[in-house]
């Protein structure tokens, strides 16, 4: 096995998840390109390889059970390990989402990326984090997620639009995070969610105030903790995002 750490992103061939893939590989990880359509996946990996990068592309779409066991056994096959999970990938399901008018389908269908792909996708690689001498685990998250400035008195400045598929997914996506820190308090997996930030990337119309790259840097901090760092926490550049 290599000395090099390995890392996995879903969701990498663009936007936040591309510049987290960039990010480890610029520190000297080998990066797992996840990305579940060819064209896109192989653009993705020869940009980064062309920056002088360290990444294999992964196939991977996180809603579909074959595909995320394939993935598993390529990275088992190719590193025998991982050091870090990066669940990146997510849908906001389109707008409007009142949730009076809304389709009941969007919201399964956001479900089933943001929450059912991080736990299939985290379930089929723990076995691999097991074998890693310092785990990681980062979803990402939003803080339209947050419960606390869904309530507070923000309003849309902090929270975002009514959104009853997109915001609500991220809240069971913390409140699924906090049930794996529950579950493995007593190994050594450190983790966490981060929330991005407005970022400028295709999910929002490239409406987003920064940068994919600055929106990359919670999670990669997050995916390169030192042992003994935080875990079940919820951050953003500016700190601790309440939950
Ligand atoms: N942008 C923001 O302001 C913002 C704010 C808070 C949180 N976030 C979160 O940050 C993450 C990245 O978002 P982004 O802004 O970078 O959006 P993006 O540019 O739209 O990228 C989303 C990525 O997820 C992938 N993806 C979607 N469904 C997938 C599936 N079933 N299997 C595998 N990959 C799939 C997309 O692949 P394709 O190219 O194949 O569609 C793409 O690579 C998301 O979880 C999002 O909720 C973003």
């Amino acid at each position: 096995m290599s000395d090099k750490k390995i890392a996995l992103v879903t969701g990498a061939n663009k936007g936040i998840g591309y510049e987290i893939a960039a990010g480890l590989g610029a520190l000297g990880w080998s990066v797992g390109v996840g990305a579940r359509e060819q064209t896109r996946r192989d653009a993705a990996v020869a940009r980064l390889r062309d920056a002088g990068l360290d990444v294999f592309g992964v196939s991977l779409d996180v809603t579909d059970d074959r595909s995320v066991a394939a993935a598993a056994d390529l990275i088992a096959e190719r590193a025998g390990r991982l050091d870090a999970l990066v669940n990146n990938a997510g849908i906001t399901g389109g707008g409007p989402q009142q949730p009076s008018s809304v389709d009941p389908a969007v919201i399964r269908t956001v479900v089933e990326t943001n929450v059912i792909g991080v736990i299939r996708v985290t379930n089929a690689m723990l076995p691999l984090l097991g074998r890693s001498a310092s785990p990681r685990i980062v979803n990402m998250s939003s803080s339209v997620g947050s419960l606390a400035r869904q309530s507070g008195p923000g309003g849309e400045t902090s929270t975002g639009p009514v959104a009853v598929a997109y915001a609500p997914s991220k809240s069971f996506l913390n409140a699924v995070t906090l049930q794996y820190v529950r579950e493995l308090a007593d190994t050594n997996i450190l983790i966490n969610c981060a929330c991005p930030g407005y970022v400028a990337t295709d999910l929002n119309g490239f409406r987003g105030v920064r940068t994919p790259q600055q929106g990359a840097a919670t999670a990669i901090r997050l995916a390169t903790l030192p042992d003994g760092g935080p875990t079940g926490g919820f951050f953003e550049d500016a700190g601790v995002v309440p939950w």
